[in-house]
C-alpha cells in the first residue's frame, strides 16, 4: 500500500520533471552502467581532470573512490589528484569560491549530489547540449539550462555545435529546439563524445550514491545465496520423500 503511494506520488511528479528540462528539449537517455567499474574509472579520470578546477565534491573523500573503484594508492594519487591534496582528503575545489563566482557571475555549485537531484539523464543532456551563442559572455548556451554560466569544458573533445531552433513568435527569440550540428570537430569522434559523456555521468552518480555499487555486488551474492539454497532445499526433499516411494 505505502509503495503503491510513492508510486502515485512518483507520477505526479512526472510531469514537473519534463517541465523542468525548459525550452521543450527532450532529455536524452544517459544509459550508465554503475557497476561497470572501468567506466567508472575513465568518468572520475575525465571529471578530476576537466571538472575539479571549479566544482568540488566535498562530501567524498579520495581515498573513498581509490577504494571503490579498485586504484591502488600510487596509481589514485597519479590519476585522481592534480592538486596538492592528500589521498585522505575531501574532493575540494582548486579555486576560492568568492572568485569564482566573480568570473562566472555565480559560484559552481558542489556536484557530490547533483545526479541525484537532476536525475542522470538530465546530467548527461546538459553535457551534450552546449551551443555556440554570440550573445553570452561565455560564447555558448545551453539546451537544458539556458543562459548557464559554465562554460564548454569539453570542447576540446566534443568540438563546437550549433543549434538549430524555429522561428520565434511573438517576439521571442527563438522557437522551439530543433537539433545540433557539429560545425568544429574536437578530438573524438561524436560517438565517442557520449561514451565519454557518459562515463562522467556514471561517476557523478555513483558520487551522489557510493552505495549503490556495492548494493548491486550484494544482489549478485544474495541471489548466488538462494540459488545454492533452493539446491540444498531440494536435496533434502529428494532424501526425505526417498522411503515414502
Ligand atoms: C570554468 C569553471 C567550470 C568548470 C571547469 C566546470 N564547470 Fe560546471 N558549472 C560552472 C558554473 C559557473 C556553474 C553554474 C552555472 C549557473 O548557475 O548558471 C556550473 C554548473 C554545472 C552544473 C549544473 C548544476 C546545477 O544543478 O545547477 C553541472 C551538472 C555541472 N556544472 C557539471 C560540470 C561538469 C561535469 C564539469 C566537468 C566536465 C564541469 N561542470 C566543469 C563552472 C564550471
Amino acid at each position: 500500500m505505502k509503495s503503491l503511494r510513492h508510486g502515485m506520488l512518483l507520477l505526479g511528479l512526472l510531469p514537473m520533471v519534463a517541465f523542468a528540462a525548459g525550452d521543450g528539449a527532450t532529455l536524452q537517455s544517459a544509459n550508465i552502467d554503475v557497476g561497470n567499474t572501468a567506466s567508472l574509472q575513465r568518468g572520475a579520470r575525465l571529471f578530476h581532470n576537466y571538472c575539479l578546477g571549479c566544482h568540488s565534491v566535498e562530501y567524498m573523500r579520495y581515498s573513498r573512490v581509490a577504494e571503490d573503484l579498485g586504484l591502488p594508492p600510487e596509481l589514485a594519487q597519479e590519476s585522481l589528484i592534480f592538486t596538492d591534496a592528500k589521498l585522505g582528503d575531501r574532493i575540494e575545489i582548486a579555486m576560492p569560491p568568492e572568485a569564482s563566482a566573480d568570473w562566472f557571475g555565480k559560484a559552481p555549485p558542489d556536484l557530490t549530489l547533483t545526479a541525484r537531484q537532476r536525475g542522470v539523464d538530465w546530467v548527461y543532456t546538459y553535457l551534450n547540449s552546449f551551443y555556440l551563442d554570440e550573445s553570452s559572455t561565455t560564447g555558448v548556451n545551453n539546451v537544458v539550462f539556458p543562459d548557464v554560466a559554465m562554460p564548454h569544458v569539453l570542447w576540446p573533445l566534443q568540438g563546437w555545435q550549433a543549434a538549430r531552433f524555429a522561428p520565434g513568435e511573438h517576439g521571442a527569440d527563438h522557437g522551439a529546439f530543433e537539433g545540433f550540428e557539429l560545425v568544429e570537430a574536437g578530438q573524438l569522434t561524436p560517438g565517442e563524445y557520449d561514451d565519454a559523456i557518459r562515463d562522467i555521468t556514471a561517476y557523478m552518480s555513483y558520487l551522489a550514491e557510493p552505495m549503490q555499487t556495492q548494493r548491486q555486488r550484494l544482489g549478485l551474492w544474495v541471489l548466488a545465496f538462494i540459488a545454492v539454497l533452493g539446491v540444498l532445499a531440494y536435496l533434502l526433499k529428494q532424501e526425505y520423500w526417498k522411503d515414502v516411494h
